[in-house]
């Protein structure tokens, strides 16, 4: 992949057709921590209500079409120094090192803008090897292992 053709930048309700493509596959929202959006409307309240005020969410662009997400929430208090990050793509561009370079992009600018920031984590569940996999690739190290961290079907998960 060509990095110049991948972008992170905000949101924007023109972002709802290609947002909706994503994130109303299953296949997706699996590892995530967010129900699958199954309408138009649901999609533009989402961008409205959740990735518009989100203290750092930008939309993945391939060609500035929005194909995914990534997201940097820091903490608050003396927890803000450090960040938890997620990221997603549509299925039609696993494998062609997209998230990789995008989060490339997320961690050169966000120590920047939030100044406190000293950590930056992921939880990844087990059986999710493509994520450990970028994580690795960008200079995260395995920390440990989180049994029974969250109730439902994602009990364990990885932490980086
Ligand atoms: C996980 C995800 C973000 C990866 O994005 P991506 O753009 O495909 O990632 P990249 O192409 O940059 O890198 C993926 C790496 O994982 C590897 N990989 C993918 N599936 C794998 C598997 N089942 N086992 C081992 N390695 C795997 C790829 O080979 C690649 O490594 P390589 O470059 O050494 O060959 C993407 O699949 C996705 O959006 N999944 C659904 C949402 C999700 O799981 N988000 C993360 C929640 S923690």
């Amino acid at each position: 992949m060509d990095s110049s053709r991948i972008s992170i930048r905000p949101f924007e309700f023109s972002d709802v057709d290609n947002f909706l493509k994503w994130a109303s596959d299953d296949r997706v929202t699996r590892y995530l921590r967010w129900n699958t959006i199954t309408s138009r409307e649901e999609a533009l309240t989402y961008i409205e209500k959740v990735a518009i005020p989100h203290p750092w969410r930008r939309s993945i662009c391939l060609d500035d079409r929005s194909i995914g997400y990534i997201s940097i929430r820091p903490e608050s208090g003396d927890d803000r120094c450090r960040a938890h990050v997620s990221y997603a793509v549509g299925t039609d561009y696993w494998g062609q090192g997209i998230v990789t370079i995008a989060l490339k992009m997320a961690l050169s600018g966000v120590f920047k803008e939030f100044p406190d920031l000293l950590r930056i984590e992921a939880l990844v569940v087990v059986e999710n090897k493509g994520s450990q996999r970028v994580l690795e690739k960008v200079g995260f190290l395995k920390e440990g292992l989180l049994r029974k961290y969250v109730l439902g079907a994602i009990l364990t998960q990885r932490r980086f």
